[in-house]
C-alpha cells in the first residue's frame, strides 16, 4: 500500500503521515527532509542555494541515512530548501530514492509536494492537506518555539506564503493537487480530528475498492 500526502507548507501533512504510517505499519518518508538536506549541504559549503551545479552535486551525493532531522528543520534551512527544490536536476537526482522507498514492502506513506503527481502517481490513496495561511503560521510558530527556535508569527507567515508561491509556480513538479487526491482541510481540526478524518478517507477508498 502506498499513501501519498501532499500539501502546502506546514499544513499538517507530516503529523498525519507519521500517525498513518504507525497505524498501518508502513514506512514513512518526509520528503521535505531531502530538499532540506540538499539546502544544508550547499549552505554549509558556502554556496548559494540557487547555484544549480552545486545543488545538483549535493543532491547526487545525499545520504538519507545520515539525516539530523532537528538541524534540517531549523529556520535557516527552510527558505533555501524551496530554492534548491525548484532546480529540475535536483528533483531528478532524488526521484529514484523516493520511488524505491515507496515500493518497499509492506508499503509506505510519503509526504511532500509532488508525491501524488510525480513520485507515486499510482498511489493507492492520495491526500491533499490544506489549512489557511494564518492557522499554518500559528502551528509552525508553536512548533519552532517548542524546539527552542525563536519564532515571530508574522515572519513565519511571510515564509510560508513565499515558499507556497515558489513551490506552486516552479516548472518542475510544482505543488498541485492530483486530480484523484482527496482534499483534507485541517483549518478547524485538532491533531486528533485531522488524523481521524484522514483514516476515514483511507478506509472509504479501501472499502470502495474491495467492493468494486
Ligand atoms: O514542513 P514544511 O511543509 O514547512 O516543509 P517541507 O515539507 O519540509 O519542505 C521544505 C521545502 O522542500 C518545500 O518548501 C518545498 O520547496 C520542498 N519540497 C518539494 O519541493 N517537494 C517535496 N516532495 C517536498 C518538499
Amino acid at each position: 500500500m502506498i499513501i501519498a500526502i501532499d500539501g502546502p507548507a506546514a499544513s499538517g501533512k507530516g503529523t498525519i503521515a507519521k500517525q498513518i504510517a504507525s497505524v498501518y505499519g508502513l514506512h514513512h518518508l518526509d520528503t521535505g527532509l531531502l530538499y532540506r538536506a540538499v539546502a544544508k549541504a550547499v549552505l554549509d559549503a558556502g554556496h548559494s542555494p540557487d547555484d544549480a551545479a552545486q545543488a545538483t552535486a549535493a543532491a547526487v551525493a545525499l545520504d538519507p541515512k545520515q539525516f539530523d532531522e532537528k538541524a534540517l528543520k531549523a529556520k535557516a534551512i527552510t527558505e533555501a530548501s524551496s530554492v534548491v527544490a525548484a532546480i529540475p536536476q535536483v528533483r531528478e537526482a532524488l526521484i529514484n530514492y523516493q520511488r524505491a522507498f515507496a515500493t518497499k514492502p509492506p508499503g509506505a506513506v510519503l509526504d511532500g509536494r509532488d508525491i501524488g503527481t510525480v513520485i507515486a502517481p499510482g498511489a493507492d490513496v492520495k491526500l491533499f492537506v490544506v489549512a489557511t495561511p494564518e492557522v499554518r503560521a500559528k502551528r509552525r510558530a508553536l512548533e519552532l518555539r517548542r524546539r527552542g527556535d525563536d519564532a515571530d508569527e508574522q515572519e513565519v507567515l511571510d515564509d510560508l506564503l513565499r515558499r507556497d508561491e515558489r513551490d506552486a509556480k516552479r516548472t518542475a513538479a510544482p505543488l498541485s493537487q492530483a486530480p484523484d487526491a482527496h482534499l483534507l482541510d485541517t483549518t478547524t481540526l485538532s491533531v486528533d480530528a485531522a488524523f481521524r478524518a484522514a483514516i476515514k478517507i483511507i478506509e472509504d477508498v479501501r472499502s470502495r475498492r474491495k467492493r468494486g
